[in-house]
């Protein structure tokens, strides 16, 4: 049996989980000890975006209490005792003064560490897992530095782990699951796979061999399709992030409504490869706009506008994603990411995989857990590429799925 602690900064949500995994190859099951999300974007909301520097503040802010409440929940919070490992104690004078270098750029955590992190008992983990990319570079560092100052401190190796893994492995969490019933055994995906990635910084299609061998058949040549949402978001004066709220209108809009006709471009649908452009689409939904202020004087008028341009975005996706499922004749087919909550994405894809794609299995991750979460990269580090443990660790923006 094996317990993991999972940290995952490289965005505007502070995430820690702990989690134990029973068993070995297909045959492994999970319990879920704790998993606690702190999301920032009540701040960030203001600036219309995540701003990096104030991401990595909150991070510092956050990710003390954040990992005392997940190692509460997990049942794992001691403090020091006579028949414990007391954590001050396991830190010597030379453990200090790397401490010290690691977090130098985090005064704020490191101060938080020594008050806290420092009086409570080496947890009962085997292993720390941290999102090392993709992602804001600011707040990807407070993670990794975070988990290598746990590291340090409790003696327990360090999992690095790509956050675009976490996105995929949430589809082995049954759709219906809940953390109060946490206990569950995996399912077992059949390869080759396909997992479509739509997030606010990626969209794309992953053609998986086997667990941690991936390929990616096609990408975004511009914006993500979250960003699309979130922009047009914005232009509707709906807040962010937009996902949610355009969804939300989308549903609203009643297409008997004349009043309000609206048709956008479905960029590259016809394209005779995997690649995507959002980036054209959000202009268009400008343009549009600029000539037809109307439309931003009702709610329906907002609401016909979210409703054509979400039905954009899904038709490229859908069509692209089934295209590429029948070409590259998968078993499994999956999507994951923020934008994998989208009900019109999720309905869609389930029925058109239903109806013609007769020989693939399709899954869809339970909502609670496609936006970002630690839990996924815990999940990640079994499942994943990156299972070797590092010494010298670096948090890396840019890092990439595969090919
Ligand atoms: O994966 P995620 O939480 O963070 C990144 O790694 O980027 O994705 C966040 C994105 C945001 O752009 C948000 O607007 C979008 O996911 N999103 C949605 C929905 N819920 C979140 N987009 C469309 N429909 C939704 N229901
Ligand atoms: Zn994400």
């Amino acid at each position: 049996m094996t317990k993991i602690l999972a940290i995952e900064t490289s965005c505007d949500e502070t995430a820690i989980a702990v989690l134990e995994v029973k068993g070995l190859g297909i045959s492994k099951s999970f319990r879920v000890l704790s998993s606690v999300v702190s999301s920032q974007v009540a701040l960030h909301k203001k600036f219309g975006g995540v701003v990096p520097a104030l991401a990595k503040r909150e991070h510092q802010r956050n990710l003390v209490p954040v990992l005392l409440k997940a190692l509460r929940e997990a049942g794992f919070l001691e403090l020091e005792s006579k028949n414990t490992e007391p954590g001050k104690k396991s830190v010597n004078n030379s453990k200090f003064i790397i401490l010290n270098s690691i977090l130098e750029r985090e005064p704020e955590l490191l101060s938080r560490i020594k008050k806290s992190v420092l009086n409570i008992s080496v947890p009962k983990i085997d292993a720390i897992a941290v999102t090392y990319g993709p992602g804001l570079a600011p707040a990807l560092w407070v993670g990794v530095n975070f988990a290598k100052a746990l590291s340090l401190i409790w003696n327990k190796p360090v999992i690095p782990v790509n956050h675009l893994e976490g996105h995929i492995y949430t589809n082995l969490l049954p759709v219906n699951w809940k953390i109060q019933n946490s206990g569950f055994r995996i399912q077992n995906f059949l390869f080759p796979a396909l997992c479509l990635i739509v997030s606010g910084g990626h969209t794309e299609l992953v053609f998986i061999k086997k667990y941690g061998s991936y390929k990616i058949i096609g990408e975004t040549l511009d914006d993500a399709a979250g960003e699309a949402f979130d922009k047009v978001a914005k232009m509707l004066g709906l807040g962010y992030p937009g996902g949610p709220k355009i969804s939300k209108l989308a549903e609203s809009f009643k297409i008997k409504n004349l009043k309000f006709k609206i048709s956008l471009p479905r960029p590259m649908i016809k394209s005779n490869d995997y690649k995507f452009s959002f980036s054209g689409l959000k202009t268009a939904v400008l343009y549009f706009l600029q000539f037809h202020t109307e439309f931003l004087k009702s709610k329906a008028g907002k609401a016909a506008v979210a409703c054509e341009f979400q039905k954009a975005a899904v038709d490229v996706l859908v069509s692209k994603t089934i295209r590429a499922a029948k070409e590259y004749k998968v078993k499994t087919l999956m999507i994951g990411g923020g934008v994998a909550a989208n009900k019109l994405l999720r309905e869609r894809l389930a029925s058109e995989s239903k109806n013609k794609l007769l020989h693939t299995t399709f899954y869809l991750p339970p909502t609670n857990v496609t936006g970002d979460n630690a839990l996924m990269i815990g999940i990640a580090a079994v499942f994943g590429k990156n299972k070797k443990t590092r010494r010298e660790l670096r948090a890396e923006p840019n890092l990439r799925l595969g090919s």
